[in-house]
């Protein structure tokens, strides 16, 4: 990344930043001092930052797009604080969670606040004096309500989908491929939608950045889930084994329990011995496997890249999705 494209990355995130923060201090009570931890909290700000590398070339990004940015964000965010209510997670980014500081019952209402504060994101644009009136304004906005509202529903449904396979090590890998899409690659997929129509981006390229940020988060969720079996606290600012201690079928338990009886047999229980799976993962191969599907993935697609009509900053964009895979998180 050059200096000049870090330098406007940076005042980028800035505003999304911002444009979150004002959104929740809009409200008061302890709903919205539940809603303002995670986003204080900070984060890589992934999703903004697919916002940003997915607007074409010579668009400057305006407050619609910072809009939009946020929106994904909040909606992310909002995820996470029930994803931790659902998991007993106590720790994220390496602090407390909300459910853990604040009750499950304050968590549930400020992941309700900040799901509805990213649709307002998006339709407040219309009424938000800093962004620039265009007659296509009405029209964008309405297709970015419909694309954050599908990604929303897909969200919840793989979410869903999720608990349908708990404790159930005999889940298909495309089973399991088909959740990590609807739970984490729609909104991947929305975020560089975004970018690329509020950039006035073709359609076919919206369409096709909306592809290729699905098929980044599907890659981004197996090495996520890698992580949980393989990484260090200090380094993920989550609890290992979270995974196996709340009955979620990954890619390198599903992959370890094919060819491990025992695995398997931990993994259907409500019971599991955390320490002997993690262990067998590590020495199976199967955390490698993964990473290896993980990489294929990404390299696929990537190469789709290059059927965009338009001309984006390709090189922010290969660089950003092999970033997000290594690290996760
Ligand atoms: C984190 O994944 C969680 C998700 C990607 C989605 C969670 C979705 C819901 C709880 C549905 C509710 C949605 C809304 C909009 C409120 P993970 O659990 O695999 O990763 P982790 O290790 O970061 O917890
Ligand atoms: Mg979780």
């Amino acid at each position: 990344m050059t200096v000049a494209s870090g330098t406007r990355q940076l005042a980028f995130l800035g505003e999304v930043e911002d444009a979150m923060r004002a959104a929740i201090g809009a409200w008061s009570g302890p709903t919205a001092l539940a809603a303002l931890d995670p986003i204080l909290a900070g984060g890589k700000r992934l999703r903004p930052l697919l916002v940003l590398a997915a607007t074409p070339v010579g668009h400057v990004p305006g407050a619609d797009t910072v809009r939009a940015a946020a929106a994904v964000e909040l909606l992310h965010t909002a995820s996470l604080v029930h994803d931790d209510i659902l998991d007993a997670a106590g720790q994220r980014r390496g602090r407390p969670t909300v459910v853990a500081t604040h009750g499950a019952s304050t968590a549930t209402h400020a992941g309700d606040l900040l799901t509805s504060l990213s649709l307002t994101s998006l339709t407040d644009i219309r009424h938000d004096p800093d962004v620039a009136a265009s007659d296509d304004l009405e029209e964008l906005v309405t297709q970015a309500v419909r694309l954050l509202a599908h990604t929303t529903r897909s969200l919840v449904s793989g979410e869903a989908v999720q608990a349908e396979q708990e404790r159930r090590p005999d889940t298909g890998i495309d089973a399991y491929a088909t959740r990590c899409s609807m739970k984490t690659g729609v909104l991947f997929g929305c975020s560089m939608a975004f970018g690329a129509l509020f950039g006035r981006a073709p359609a076919t390229d919206v369409d096709l950045l909306f592809e290729v940020g699905t098929g980044l988060g599907v890659a981004f969720q197996i090495s996520d889930d890698v992580l949980d079996c393989v990484g260090d606290a200090a380094r993920t600012g989550k609890q290992p084994g979270t995974d196996v201690r709340s009955g979620t079928m990954t890619l390198p338990l599903l992959l370890c329990a094919q060819s491990d009886p025992e695995v398997a047999a931990e993994l259907a229980s409500p019971r599991p011995d955390v320490d002997l799976v993690l262990e067998r993962v590590a020495a199976s191969g199967a955390a490698d496997a993964a990473l290896e599907q993980a990489g294929t993935l990404l390299d696929e697609t990537i190469a789709k890249l290059d059927d965009l009509e338009l001309e984006y900053d390709f090189d922010r964009l290969r660089e950003l999705s092999r970033a997000a895979v290594r690290r996760s998180a």
